[in-house]
C-alpha cells in the first residue's frame, strides 16, 4: 500500500490520479490534498478518500471549508500550508500535479524527506532544474516524470547506456493553431487557444500548448532530467499524439512509447515504476489509429520554443525569467488583456529588461521570480 501526497488534486492530472487511486484501493491510499481555491471540489474528495491533511491555498476558502466539515481532517491554508503537508513524513509518493512557480519550494520539502516525486509540474525543473537534480541525488530520492514526452523518454532509455544516446526527440501536436498562419495568429480567440486537438488539461497548459511554450518548458525539463546538451533535444511535430517520444542511438535505431494520449498512463507509470500493473481503461489500437506523421516545427512561428531553447543558452536566471513570464502572460491573455501574439513580445521584454543572475540557491531563484512578476505587474498598473 502506498501512500499518495497530491498537489494540485482538483486539476486535470489531479483528477486522473485521483481516478487511478480509485482503480486500484488495495495499492495507493491518499494522505494529503492540496488546491488553490475549489473546495467544493475538495470536499467531495475528502468524503470519499478520507486524507489526514489538506491544503486550501486562498485562506478564506480554507475557512469556508473548515465551517463545512468541522475537525475530520486537519486543514492548512496559504504556501506555508503547502510546506508544511509536504514535511509531515506521512507520504510515500508526492505527487506534484500543482501548476506553475507554487510547486517548487512544497517539491523540494518532499526531496529532503527522500520521497518518490512524480512529477508533471515542469515549471520545478524549468526554474531550479540544477537544484532539483543535485537535491535528488544528495538526499537519494527519485524523480519520474509524469510529463508524458519525458515518460516516453524515461522507459525507452531503461537498459539503455547513456553513452549510446545520440538524441531525444521530443513531441509535439502542434496544438490548435499549427495550420494557421502568423499573421492569422493575432486574431486568435481565448475560446479557440484553449481548444487542444489531443488533450483536455488545465488552462495554463493548454494555452502553452497553442504558443508552443509547452514544448519549450520540456525542452528545458528534458535537459535536466536526461542530462543531455541541448543539441541532443530535438522537437518533432506529430499531430496524431500517439508516439510520446523517442530516443535515438548511436547505431541509428529509435526507440518510441506509444500510447493512446491520456496521461493516466504515465502517472501510473510513474506510481508503479519499476513494476507495471494490469490496466485496462486505456487501449491503443494502432490499425484504428492510421498514418502516423512527423515534421519540423516552424520556430518563426512558435517563437516562444525558440526563446526557451535560447534561455538554455543563456543559463543562469533566464529560464526562470522566461516562465514567470509565461504564466504572467498567460493569465492575461485568460483575462482578456491581451492578444495571444502579444505572449512571447511580454516574455521577451522581461527577458531584456531584467539582468541575469547565476543560480545559486533557492533565493536567486525566487528573486529572479518575483523581479519578472514586478516588471510586469508595473507594465499593466
Ligand atoms: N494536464 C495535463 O495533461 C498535463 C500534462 C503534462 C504536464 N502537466 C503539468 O502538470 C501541472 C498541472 O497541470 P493541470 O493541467 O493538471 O493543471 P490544472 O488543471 O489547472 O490544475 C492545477 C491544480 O493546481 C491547483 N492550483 C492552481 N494554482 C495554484 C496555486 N497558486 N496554489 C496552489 N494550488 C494551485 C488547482 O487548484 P484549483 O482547482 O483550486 O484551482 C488545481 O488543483 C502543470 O505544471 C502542467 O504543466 C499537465
Amino acid at each position: 500500500m502506498k501512500k499518495l501526497l497530491i498537489l494540485g488534486s482538483t486539476g486535470s492530472i489531479g483528477k486522473s490520479t485521483i481516478e487511478i487511486v480509485r482503480s486500484f484501493p488495495d495499492q495507493f491510499e491518499i494522505v494529503g490534498l492540496s488546491v488553490n481555491n475549489n473546495i467544493d471540489e475538495l470536499e467531495c474528495q475528502i468524503k470519499e478518500f478520507h486524507p489526514k491533511t489538506v491544503v486550501v491555498r486562498d485562506r478564506q476558502k480554507a475557512k469556508e471549508l473548515s465551517g463545512r466539515i468541522g475537525s475530520s481532517c486537519k486543514i492548512l491554508s496559504g504556501e506555508e500550508g503547502l510546506l508544511e503537508m509536504s514535511r509531515e513524513d506521512n507520504y510515500d509518493i508526492f505527487v506534484a500535479a500543482i501548476v506553475g512557480f507554487v510547486g517548487l519550494a512544497p517539491t523540494i520539502e518532499a526531496i529532503k524527506l527522500k520521497k518518490r516525486i512524480a512529477l508533471a509540474n515542469k515549471e520545478t525543473l524549468v526554474v531550479a532544474g540544477e537544484i532539483i537534480i543535485s537535491l535528488c541525488e544528495k538526499y537519494g530520492a527519485e524523480l519520474i516524470p509524469v510529463d508524458s514526452e519525458h515518460s516516453a523518454i524515461f522507459q525507452c532509455l531503461i537498459g539503455e547506456q547513456k553513452k549510446n544516446v545520440n538524441k531525444i526527440i521530443l513531441t509535439a501536436s502542434g496544438g490548435p493553431f499549427l495550420n494557421k498562419s502568423f499573421s492569422e495568429l493575432d486574431t486568435v480567440t481565448i475560446e479557440e487557444a484553449l481548444n487542444h486537438p489531443n488533450w483536455k488539461m488545465g488552462s495554463k497548459i493548454t494555452i502553452d500548448s497553442a504558443t508552443m511554450m509547452n514544448k519549450g518548458l520540456e525542452v528545458i525539463e528534458a535537459f535536466w532530467l536526461f542530462h543531455l546538451p541541448k543539441e541532443k533535444i530535438d522537437v518533432a511535430i506529430h499531430p496524431q499524439s500517439i508516439i510520446h517520444s523517442m530516443v535515438e542511438f548511436c547505431d541509428g535505431s529509435i526507440k518510441a512509447q506509444l500510447s493512446t494520449p491520456d496521461m493516466k498512463l504515465p502517472i501510473l507509470f510513474a506510481l508503479t515504476y519499476p513494476d507495471r500493473f494490469v490496466y485496462n481503461s486505456v487501449e491503443t489500437n494502432l490499425k484504428k489509429v492510421g498514418n502516423l506523421s512527423f515534421f519540423e516545427p516552424d520556430f518563426d512561428k512558435f517563437v516562444c520554443l525558440k526563446m526557451a531553447y535560447e534561455a538554455i543558452n543563456t543559463g543562469g536566471s533566464a529560464p526562470c525569467i522566461l516562465n514567470a513570464a509565461n504564466e504572467i502572460a498567460v493569465e492575461k491573455f485568460l483575462k482578456g488583456k491581451i492578444k495571444f501574439t502579444q505572449i512571447p513580445v511580454l516574455i521577451q521584454v522581461a527577458l531584456n529588461k531584467i539582468s541575469n543572475h547565476t543560480i545559486v540557491n533557492l533565493d536567486s531563484v525566487v528573486e529572479a521570480d518575483f523581479k519578472t512578476r514586478e516588471l510586469l505587474k508595473k507594465m499593466f498598473n
